[in-house]
């Protein structure tokens, strides 16, 4: 009989609480801990970082704060790499399984890097990238799927102390090129190809076609697919030809604690990608005890967190937090439903995987496919489950707790986000409670607050974190820093940092996180700006103007609705549509695609020029759009209800 992790409350309706047996495993398990951090938030974290990290040279200062630029472990030096790979070998755990990774085609056998492997790869690698002249400091592009080099990769970067630069791999030429020209990285490792549903995806191709233009000097390629590729002499190199030659060994850079570990783009509420900044000491302290005290990682553990490591969510739980830990991860390249939806199933059972990580879109795929495809399989072995990226409705919750968790494994659903750097709202699993749609409270250590609009303290309202600013949130954007104020700390006049989420105090002072406040839109779980895609549309010739809002979606919980604007002559067709739909997959890629393009004659506008997409959404929800008197064009509103009745209409 599996273990029962969780006891349901015996007053309340879908509650959960740990089970003794939960309780007895866990790192955390006694709730005094958030009044212990609570006390003396730095000293908490200064603890935690000692005995997380190990450190070439102790910080002098531990917690300086010049809002809105906060810094951790100041004079403090360490590496990320050491920390991740060499102390494990050190201590004897040379022979424990890293790395478990399972390629998409079924025929092909998987592969294990264990700490030993890993740790000779990572030195070779960064002897190889020091050899193509990459300095501490410089930037280095990483456009790779989920295949094991991309270890070795990251965790040479970090060696030398050179910042990476994750795209994910099924952005398109131009999305990789507006971050490669931004973070002016000279060197860019990706592959031939790679599969996705059993199709190839050939990556070089795009590869080749996005640094056109950039300071992009010399690319690394993976041979994964084994497809054709075009070769560039003295700019191409095959990764097997260079690491076949590379020394086993590179020092460890010594960094500074504050140094740059990585920047990673993302999406705000403006067309430009935002390239958030990391640094080494903060985020690598967060990383690690977040995932020890979240997911509760034990030495005999395998987790497997399904993020593609272009997100924030791969960096922290599916490379950087497991690994500081020397737990044993399992990485999966390609689908779930190839080449049957019960793929995550099957390797669940086959690798005994224990602790789960996923989005509440893949659950609600899941749910949809139908739990036959689960019961052919034993997922006895799971242990924890977990949550991240957006909300997650009731159904969905009951649905993975019953059908995948059978009843008796915790799910804790993690509110963070790219800036965070790691999650800061869950429930631990030794302390609970676990509640359908719920995220919890706040990691101990961080102050979380709901507040109103002028900052005071509510029960539903804005979220915000109170300082001290926690050690793992970003130092800033690259080359940005009044879009840094702007964005994040204006808003409460460098009081609070604000995340732009919404949030309602539930049970047990419980946080439910409600979603964002802002035009950033999370599609299938992926963050994009709905400024990106108007900009998309934008380039279009016959196009005007163009504003996207989200509307909401069973399976995808968001997708993209574009209204649209045509130049003066030029009318709506089904090709035009087609037409900017496939700009829109050419410029960002599939997940940015509107569901929907609405060719409308206007957009409702303030009478000083801003459009108001509050009425666009609530049009698309037939939600009542409220009053229209104050606006430059109210006309514009009785237009579009005009299209979308017509649409209806037609079906
Ligand atoms: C949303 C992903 C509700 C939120 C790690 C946030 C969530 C944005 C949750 C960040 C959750 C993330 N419940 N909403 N558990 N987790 N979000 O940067 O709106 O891709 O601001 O980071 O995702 O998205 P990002």
């Amino acid at each position: 009989m599996p273990v029962q992790w969780v006891v349901e409350d015996p007053k309340e309706k879908n509650v959960w609480w740990p089970s003794e047996e939960m309780k007895k495993r866990a790192w955390v398990s006694d709730p005094k801990i958030y009044e212990e951090a609570a006390r003396d938030r730095v000293a908490f974290w200064e603890k935690l970082a000692g005995e997380g990290l190990e450190w070439f040279k102790r910080w002098e200062k531990a917690y300086e704060w010049n809002p809105p630029y906060v810094k951790w472990f100041i004079g403090g030096k360490l590496n990320a790499s050491y920390n991740a790979v060499d102390r494990h070998v050190k201590a004897g755990k040379g022979n424990k399984r890293a790395v478990i990774w399972v390629p998409e085609p079924p025929q092909e056998e998987p592969r294990v890097l264990t700490y030993n492997e890993l740790f000779l790869q990572v030195n070779k690698f960064a002897n190889v990238l020091k050899s193509l002249g990459v300095k501490r400091g410089d930037r280095v592009g990483i456009y790779l799927p989920m295949i094991p080099e991309l270890y070795p990769a990251i965790l040479a970067c970090s060696r030398i102390g050179a910042p990476h630069t994750v795209v994910f791999s099924a952005f398109a030429p131009d999305a990789l090129r507006v971050r490669l020209e931004d973070s002016e990285a000279k060197v860019l490792i990706t592959c031939d190809g790679y599969y996705r549903r059993g199709k190839l995806t050939d990556l070089k191709s795009n590869a080749d076609e996005a640094i056109k233009g950039t300071k992009v000097e010399k690319m690394v390629v993976v041979r994964r697919a084994g497809n054709e590729v075009r070769m560039e002499r003295g700019r191409d190199f095959w990764w097997h030809e260079l690491m076949e030659k590379a020394d086993p060994w590179c020092p460890p850079e010594h960094m500074d604690s504050e140094d740059m570990l990585f920047l990673l783009y993302t999406s705000g509420t403006t067309g430009r990608p935002k390239g958030v900044i990391h640094t080494t000491g903060g985020y690598l302290t967060q990383a690690y005890w977040t995932a020890r005290w979240v997911f509760d990682l034990h030495d005999d553990d395998l987790f497997w967190c399904t993020s593609d490591i272009g997100w924030v969510t791969g960096h922290t739980y599916a490379c950087y937090g497991p690994l500081l830990n020397g737990a044993t991860l399992l990485v999966y390249e390609g689908a779930p439903d190839y080449p049957a939806p019960d793929r995550f199933w099957e390797i669940i059972e086959k690798f005994r995987v224990t602790i789960f990580y996923t989005a509440p879109t893949a659950i609600r795929m899941f749910v949809k496919w139908g739990e036959e495809w689960v019961k052919k399989h034993d997922l006895s072995s799971l242990r924890l489950l977990g949550t991240v990226g957006e909300p997650i409705d009731r159904e969905t919750w009951l649905w993975y707790f019953k059908n995948i968790g059978g009843g008796r494994c915790p799910i804790t659903d993690t509110w963070w986000q790219t800036e965070t750097g790691g999650t800061l709202i869950m429930s631990l699993p030794g302390i609970g409670p676990f509640i359908p749609t719920v995220a919890g409270r706040p990691f101990p250590g961080a102050q979380m607050e709901i507040v109103d609009e002028e900052g005071n303290p509510t029960d539903s309202g804005y979220l915000v974190q109170v300082p001290p600013i926690v050690p793992g949130m970003l130092r800033g954007l690259y080359k940005a820093d009044e879009k840094y104020r702007e964005t994040y700390w204006l808003r409460y006049n460098y009081r609070y940092y604000f995340p732009s989420d919404g949030a309602i105090r539930t049970l047990y002072g419980c946080i439910r996180v409600t979603g964002r406040v802002d035009d950033v839109m999370k599609v299938a779980g992926h963050r994009l700006s709905t400024a990106e895609v108007e900009d998309a549309l934008n380039t279009h010739p016959f196009v005007t103007e163009s504003a996207v809002v989200p509307r909401p979606h069973d399976l995808k919980g968001e997708v993209p609705v574009a209204y649209v604007v045509l130049k003066e002559g030029r009318t709506p067709s089904k090709e035009l549509e087609a037409e900017l739909k496939a700009l829109v997959r050419e410029r960002i890629g599939p997940i940015a695609v509107p569901e929907e393009i609405l060719f409308v004659p206007d957009l409702p506008k303030t009478r000083s020029g801003k459009i108001m997409r509050r009425i666009l959404k609530a049009l698309l929800i037939n939600a009542p759009v409220g009053d229209t008197t104050t606006l430059l064009n109210p006309e514009a509103v009785e237009a579009l209800k005009q299209v979308l009745a017509s649409r209806k209409a037609q079906g």
